[in-house]
């Protein structure tokens, strides 16, 4: 299925709209109310000091804000916003041709910086630090180290693995932002908003049934919305309504806990093969034919969050509501003590 809700990169069509949807200021940006009341303040304390704010880095799952964010802080501190992605920076000299050009007080926003290669990672410690960098140019015996000033800039990095950063590289942002999964309030919000934006008219109840399903995420809720629209469309309606949400929802194979086919498969393998766990995600994802990144970045964490699959230092298990949801029984094993 190349359709589905959680879907990592945009599907087509909507990378256009996500554009227009992505709020610019502060003020706009929805939930996360830790982060932006401390954003909030580091922002204006380095305009006041008329310098470039401290390095970024924001990290938690997908879809939850971390681009738009990064869009937010250069425009608070109206400057220029470069972007890239760890893995399109290959050799040192690609990061040393971006940093170059920056201007002073610029943002540049390093999208998975988890996955910049090692050498080009080890120039970012200069640079960030004391904004200089030492290029080898030429080869063999003319080889020769030159070293490069940098304006004051600000490096923002998003990542969805914080643990898969050095230590080194995490020690040199000075301002550690993670998401977490937005309250179904906060999703509400988000919801209705981004029917106003495409100018469709949505009950609370429906908007709120929609947040409730939308694992936290704003990518998820928008693009249920988007979904959800169409139904109401075809069918006629003037305002989305909860029986339309619910069937759409339904033919989308969301469940009542936001839960997709894949959850699901994760989960009752985990009951019913490997007798509840401990296992180790990647023979869950051998057995069910997924990557074991898609499971670790994305259907791990909102699993553990709602309280359906628990880390333990042998593998992952099952929890008791687990066992209630997808209406399995506990084998006691009598054999143990
Ligand atoms: N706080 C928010 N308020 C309103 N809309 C939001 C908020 N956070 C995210 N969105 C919307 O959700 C969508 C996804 O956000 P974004 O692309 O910033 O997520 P991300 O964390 O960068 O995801 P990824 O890890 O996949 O790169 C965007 O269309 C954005 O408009
Ligand atoms: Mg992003």
């Amino acid at each position: 299925m190349d359709d589905r809700i959680l879907e990592q990169s945009l599907i087509e069509g909507e990378a256009r709209e996500e554009l227009s949807l992505r709020p610019l200021y502060l003020s706009q940006y929805i939930g996360q109310d830790t982060i932006k009341r401390n954003l909030q303040i580091f922002i204006d304390a380095a305009k006041m000091r008329e310098e470039p704010l401290d390095h970024v880095i924001l990290h938690g799952p997908p879809g939850l804000g971390k681009t738009t964010l990064s869009n937010i802080i250069a425009h608070e501190m109206n400057v220029n916003i470069r972007t890239t992605a760890g893995p399109a920076i290959e050799r040192a000299g690609d990061l040393a041709a971006i940093l170059s050009s920056l201007e002073p007080g610029d943002v540049l926003f390093i999208d998975e910086i988890h996955r910049l290669p090692r050498i080009v990672e080890e120039i970012l410690y200069s640079a960030m630090e004391d904004y200089f960098i030492d290029v080898v140019i030429g080869q063999g015996d003319e080889a020769r180290s030159i070293r490069i000033d940098l304006p004051p800039f600000t490096l923002v990095g998003a990542t969805t693995r914080f643990g898969s950063l050095s230590a080194p590289l995490r020690d040199r942002f000075g301002i550690q932002l993670r998401l977490e999964y937005y309250s179904n309030d906060a999703l509400q919000t988000i919801v209705e908003r981004t029917a106003d934006i495409f100018d469709v008219k949505i009950d609370e109840t429906s908007a709120y049934e929609l947040a409730r399903r939308s694992r936290g995420t704003p990518r998820i809720a928008n693009r249920l919305l988007r979904r959800v629209r169409d139904f109401s469309m075809v069918k006629g309606e003037a305002s989305i309504s909860l029986e339309t949400t619910n069937d759409a929802l339904r033919v989308l194979e969301v469940d009542e806990e936001g839960l997709d086919p894949i959850d699901h498969k994760v989960m009752t393998t985990i009951i019913d093969t490997y007798g509840g766990g401990p296992v180790g995600l990647e023979t869950v994802a051998v057995s069910i034919g997924e990557e074991v990144v898609t499971l670790i970045d994305v259907y791990e964490p909102y699993l553990i969050q709602r309280g359906f699959l628990q880390r333990t230092p042998r593998g992952r298990e099952a929890t008791a509501k687990s066992y209630d949801y997808f209406k399995r029984h506990k084998h006691i094993e009598d054999n143990e003590s």
